[in-house]
């Protein structure tokens, strides 16, 4: 009794210190400096020195961003490239046709020359990050006005791109962190030649698709390949014919050793956005305003064109992808909201705030500079409260209707003929007219109606008077106050949606087109829509935002001055980071505990014959039945997913995902339900990113595709093994 009891107030002791939190998206550079002796003590056998140097080949030469919305990493010398099936699948749908369905049967390149181009794609390689911070400061003072600052900052930061150390194919970009406190320069190299070598069926990459997006456990095989090309010499080229596979610096070794609980893991990526310093007051608005403001809006409006894509197999196709991205941060918010109130996410923050301000009071100079920053923070927010809420509303609401994106469009085209005449109208028809003709490719006006006529609602219905359009407003009286005859009016203009329709207008003389746009009823009343929201909105909103602006940047400056003890790293904001953790499960609620990983038994589980989620091609069931996984399975159990402690985002999908000697053991893709709030404020216990595993990846390029040439490339390791051995 006596033995259990200090075994149990050792444990008490032992168990925070090893789940300790490891959050944080840290800048390659300052590993070194900042997290080596931690990473080690987590068991990474590398050195900092070799995830970042830019004095020879390192990690960071392995990863890049992925046409600036995923990430990528090189996995051979010949510069084979993973990233997820849902980052690469844009390059999947535009090769895909009735005939070569690669959607749905997968595409596996037999040879360099059947790799396909991709105009527009592009991936980009960081070659060095400096500390420009002195610099970019320059001249700036505490007092100055916002606008004022941002220019000067603009100035400096032009300077130091012009004169930053590079070479002719490189590009150069400034950016901020912590709040605007601290400026760094990035050395870039982007390569535009990226092609299509294989990605699986659907049934496999997106394997659940919806209802399993977001979700733990997981069997997702959420992966593509595509391979740089470069000019003779081995640089950065616009694509041509005899370009040929890049030479990287560094390619990524694959391990088929497995991963195992608690295991050390690091993930290198550009995560895209993250808050994590957001004042406590703005996170509480968050969770219980702004958050289920824009679900509840998404909710209907996901209804009206889920009941299309129902019924109609056209339109299930056209607004398959639209819906999957209106589905993705629709969910993403619940979990979030779910995950801040489970945790008491606002508590926490609250507790912090208050030893803060504990420590300022204080401290006589800290008292000066910082006494009253809490105070004006929660001031600010409650000031800014009711407009932010109306920015949602606005913009998710006008966001959902289409024929507003072309009301847009051609609000432009007249808008340059206002300023700028004929000149100004061509010029602009170059974007507005492929933008809207694109549009209509997958556009369908009656579910567009339909979203109207419910979104229409809400705008009036849900929001102070002075918010909503007038002009909206005498229409819908006009109407008899029903929505749907109001639609009705607004959509009878056909002409809108056609795309000869439209053309027929642009190819008129300017001056004769902008006559026949402004006589759409729709333009009229979109634009008043506009109009009223930056007169009663935006105008109050970006000076609110100002100044909000600068006290998060003041009460940023603070923090790190007066919490010395804790370590801090900068928000996402799209640049290279590095975040590490352990291989873990997870407790998701009273009674329920996940496992860290999943494999093939699970995956069969969750097989539904036909279905659209959940369907498994008849080859893998194959396999499944005949245990024929060589050597990526082990004792009969093939590996499909696994969790980890990662504090990742959005933008880290297809990051790589390291072991300790920095080989390649899985493909980063998702986060858990229960821990979307990672981007406001993550939370060890519930906060795990998904994993597909590399021998899984492997296991669907080898065994399912036959796609040996491409496994044949990368190079194979088992650390573990070999370990063993010796
Ligand atoms: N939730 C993941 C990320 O935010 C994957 C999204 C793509 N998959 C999907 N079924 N919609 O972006
Ligand atoms: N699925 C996300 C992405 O596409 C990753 C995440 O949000 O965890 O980047």
């Amino acid at each position: 009794m006596k033995y259990t009891k200090h075994v149990l107030l050792l444990l008490l002791i032992i168990i925070p210190f090893l789940s300790r939190a490891d959050e944080g998206m840290w800048l390659p550079q300052l590993l070194g400096k900042l997290n080596e002796p931690r990473m080690k003590s987590l068991g990474m056998k590398i050195r900092a020195e070799d995830i970042y140097s830019i004095n020879r080949g390192s990690l960071k030469d392995a990863v890049v961003s992925f046409g600036g919305f995923c990430t990528g990493e090189i996995i051979s010398s010949k510069g084979l490239l993973l990233t997820n099936h849902h980052c690469g699948f844009d390059a999947v749908q535009n090769h895909s046709s009735l005939e070569n369905n690669y959607i749905r049967d997968g595409f596996w390149a037999k040879d360099y020359a059947s790799e396909l181009i991709n105009k527009g794609l592009f991936v980009t390689f960081i070659v060095r990050i400096d500390d420009v911070s002195k610099a970019a400061l320059n001249g700036v003072s505490a007092q100055m006005p916002e606008a004022d600052r941002q220019r000067l900052i603009d100035q400096n930061m032009n300077e130091i791109k012009k004169n930053a150390k590079k070479e002719s194919a490189q590009d150069a970009f400034v950016r901020g962190f912590f709040e605007g406190n601290q400026y760094y320069l990035f050395i870039t190299e982007t390569f535009r030649d990226v092609r299509l070598v294989g990605a699986p069926p659907a049934a496999i990459g997106n394997f659940g698709k919806d209802t399993d997006n977001w979700v733990w456990p997981r069997h997702t095989g959420d992966f593509s390949m595509f391979r740089i090309y470069a000019s003779k010499d081995n640089k950065p080229a616009e694509y041509a014919a005899d370009n040929v596979p890049y030479t990287p610096k560094k390619s990524l070794s694959v391990s088929l050793d497995g991963v195992a609980e608690n295991d050390f893991t690091m993930v290198f990526g550009f995560p895209g956005k993250t808050t994590e310093y957001l004042y406590s007051a703005a996170v509480e608005q968050i969770r219980t305003i702004n958050d289920p403001a824009k679900i509840a809006i998404r909710d209907k409006a996901l209804n009206v064109i889920d009941h299309y894509m129902r019924k109609d197999e056209t339109i299930k196709i056209q607004y398959a992808a639209k819906y999957a991205s209106i589905e993705n941060a629709y969910k993403k918010w619940q979990g979030e909201v779910l995950g801040l109130t489970r945790t008491d996410g606002v508590a926490k923050k609250k507790l912090y705030e208050a030893e803060f301000q504990k420590r300022v009071l204080a401290n006589a100079a800290w008292k000066e500079k910082y006494g009253n920053l809490v105070n004006d923070l929660d001031a600010a927010y409650t000031a800014i409260s009711l407009y932010a809420l109306a920015r949602d509303y606005y913009t998710e609401i006008t966001a959902k209707i289409e024929l507003n994106t072309i009301a847009m469009q051609l609000n432009a085209l007249t808008t340059a003929f206002e300023k700028n005449g004929e000149k100004g109208f061509n010029e602009r028809l170059k974007i507005s007219q492929p933008a809207i003709s694109s549009l209509l490719e997958e556009f369908s006006p009656a579910v567009d109606k339909s979203v109207f006529e419910v979104m229409a609602e809400m705008y009036v219905k849900d929001q102070q008077k002075e918010y909503v359009s007038p002009v909206l407003l005498q229409w819908l009286d006009a109407s008899d106050d029903s929505y749907s005859s109001l639609a009705g009016k607004l959509y009878s203009q056909s002409g809108l949606f056609t795309k000869a329709s439209l053309d027929e207008i642009f190819s008129k003389p300017p001056a004769e087109a902008v006559v026949s746009i402004n006589a759409f009823d729709a333009l009229k009343v979109f634009r008043d829509m506009q109009s009223t929201y930056q007169k009663s909105v935006q105008v109050s909103l970006n000076k609110l935002q100002d100044s909000i602006n600068k006290l998060q940047r003041t009460y940023m400056q603070a923090q790190m001055e007066v919490m010395k003890d804790k370590k801090f790293y900068p928000d996402a904001n799209g640049t290279l980071r590095v975040t590490f953790g352990k291989v873990q499960g997870y407790t998701a609620r009273d009674a329920v505990k996940y496992e860290y990983f999943t494999d093939m038994e699970g995956l069969m589980e969750k097989y539904k014959p036909g279905d659209y989620e959940f369907d498994v091609p008849e080859k893998l069931r194959t396999l499944y039945k005949n245990k024929d996984y060589g050597r990526y399975g082990k004792n009969g159990v093939m590996p499909v997913c696994f969790i980890a402690t990662n504090h990742t985002t959005g933008g880290n999908s297809g990051s790589p995902v390291l072991d300790g000697y920095g080989n390649l053991i899985g493909l980063n893709f998702d986060r858990v339900w229960e821990g979307t709030m990672s981007d406001i404020n993550y939370d060890a216990s519930i906060c795990r990113n998904i994993m597909v595993d590399i021998r899984y990846v492997l296991f669907i390029v080898d065994k399912f595709a036959g796609a040996t040439r491409l496994v044949e490339e990368m190079k194979i390791v088992y650390p573990k093994q070999s370990k063993i051995k010796k």
